[in-house]
């Protein structure tokens, strides 16, 4: 396995779980790049290259909430409600979800199955022997290792190596310009004019950020379509730049401003340069990711697996699904069919049935069914995945109506049934978003003040 994130995660709980109820699983190894588990969640205030000279995985950000409900992501083995003891509000920060996602693992205890400090370097695959040969660097001893595997997980993430385009007069800005991935404190930016490109989560989340902290304003540039929520009053939506000399943006329409810094927030890419050419997956961000059965099974070679390749509404419990499905295929539990035209046949009809999605919601809809459809086939534990769909149905119409304030509601649990409470403080408010002041019952005096 490579990658000890969410993804990585599940799978190594999905053998654990399966070991616990009496079966018999192979050795799993897992392969983590980083000294400590939990893949973007692993914060970290570095850019750029690591203490190992590695590019620096995390794409998250000092004051990072969770941008959907925790109800659509819930774990359904491990709930909010048992890791904290008591439920807690819907939208926590990245520092409270880290807490839960090592919750599960911990609990679990499948630590010593991972070798941090372990980037994967070249997998090759063999057709004579059918093994996969998987050399890695041991980080910090400096050595190479190679060995031998059945099976290979991929599960090193999609949203970190940025895509970074060029817009005229970059090279003579007179300010910083940066990708979403190495923003890490919106302070940086209080009282500065600040330019965003794109319009999608990285955008909009990273423009409410500056918002929060007190920029001067934000003006978000769009490609496509702007993202047409009521924004407050110092932030607009512009066509896309065209160029900038000094300090100038000049957008497509011909307008002009004056800008401190440019953010892109232009996405990222899928990037395996570990694996040999036949073995790497070239996919779209996208719902029905390109070359895969059953969203994880790769089509050529169907003892390749990749977990969550594709765009995500539903995030840590598909990744779960995933896990399950892909350990019963290693188990032999599960047949997966034996020609590639069958597998392609079933990426096709997920690429049509993507296609025909007429809208946000169809297409959160059409995710939900996916994870029923992996968990039908497994024993992970069935959930309202209806109930779960709803949440996302209400958080984007929370969002419609206050963009700044949708952080404010609460959802219920399709897990155990709890409503959530409302959070002590509106997100706007609460500068201060430590897991210690996150589960406060009761707003502290200071939740209003500068962070320390
Ligand atoms: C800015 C941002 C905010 C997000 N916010 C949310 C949110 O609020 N809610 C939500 O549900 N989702 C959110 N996501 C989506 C996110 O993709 C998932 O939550 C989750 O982190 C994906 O898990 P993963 O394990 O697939 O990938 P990752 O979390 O990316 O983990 C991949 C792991 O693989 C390791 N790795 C990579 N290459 C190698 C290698 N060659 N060798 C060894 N190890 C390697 C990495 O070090 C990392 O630990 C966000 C994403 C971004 C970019
Ligand atoms: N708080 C949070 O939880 C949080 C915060 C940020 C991000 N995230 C997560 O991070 C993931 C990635 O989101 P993302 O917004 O970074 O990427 P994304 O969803 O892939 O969106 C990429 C954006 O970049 C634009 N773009 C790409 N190339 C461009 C170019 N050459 N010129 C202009 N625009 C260009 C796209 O515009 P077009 O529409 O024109 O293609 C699109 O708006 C998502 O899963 C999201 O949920 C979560």
């Amino acid at each position: 396995m490579i990658g000890a994130g969410p993804s990585g995660l599940a799978q190594l709980r999905a053998f654990q779980s399966a070991k616990a109820k009496g079966a018999e699983i192979p050795e799993v190894v897992c392969y983590e790049k980083q000294s400590n588990w939990g893949g973007l969640w692993n914060y970290t205030w570095r850019t750029g290259l690591d203490e190992h000279g590695e590019p620096v995985h995390c794409s998250m950000y000092r004051y990072l909430w969770s941008n959907g409900p925790k109800e659509g992501l819930e774990f359904a083995d491990y709930s909010f409600e048992e890791h904290f003891g008591r439920p807690i509000a819907s939208y926590p920060p990245r520092a409270v979800m880290f807490d839960y996602i090592e919750g599960r693992v911990n609990k679990a205890g499948v630590r010593d199955w991972i070798r941090f400090c372990h980037v994967a370097r070249r997998i090759t695959y063999d057709k004579a022997t059918e093994k996969f040969t998987v050399i890695v660097e041991d980080l910090v001893n400096d050595r190479e290792i190679t060995e031998e595997f059945d099976w290979v997980v991929v599960a090193s993430g999609h949203f970190s190596i940025p895509n970074v385009p060029e817009f005229s007069g970059f090279d003579t800005f007179n300010g910083r310009v940066l990708h979403a991935h190495d923003f890490r404190d919106a302070r940086e930016f209080t009282g500065k004019d600040v330019l965003l490109i794109g319009t999608s989560y990285s955008a909009e989340d990273i423009g409410s950020q500056l918002w929060k902290y007190g920029a001067k304003s934000i003006t978000v540039a769009h490609r496509t379509a702007p993202m047409g929520f009521k924004w407050p009053e110092n932030w607009k939506e512009v066509p896309i730049l065209e160029k900038v000399q000094g300090n100038i943006a000049t957008f497509k329409d011909g307008t002009t401003m004056r800008v401190d810094a440019i953010i892109l927030c232009t996405g990222y890419q899928h990037h395996f340069p570990f694996l040999a050419d036949d073995l790497r997956l070239r996919t779209k961000n996208r719902l029905a990711a390109a070359d895969l059965y059953k969203g994880v099974v790769y089509v050529t070679n169907p003892k390749l697996f990749y977990l969550g390749m594709q765009d995500q509404w539903y995030t840590f419990n598909m990744f779960d699904a995933q896990a399950w499905y892909v350990r019963d295929v290693i188990l032999g539990r599960i047949q997966v069919p034996a020609s590639d035209e069958e597998r392609r046949a079933d990426v096709k009809a997920r690429e049509a049935a993507e296609d025909a999605c007429a809208d946000s919601h169809e297409a959160i809809e059409y995710q939900g069914a996916y994870v029923q459809e992996l968990i039908d086939l497994t024993d992970y534990p069935s959930f309202d995945i209806k109930g779960a769909n709803e949440a996302f149905f209400e958080w984007k119409d929370h969002k419609k109506q206050d963009i700044m304030g949708f952080r404010n509601h609460a959802y219920r649990s399709v897990m155990t049934g709890t409503m959530a409470p409302v959070h002590h403080t509106p997100w706007k408010d609460a500068l201060e978003d430590s897991l210690e002041s996150y589960l406060r019952t009761e707003p502290e005096p200071s939740s209003l003040q500068e962070a320390s």
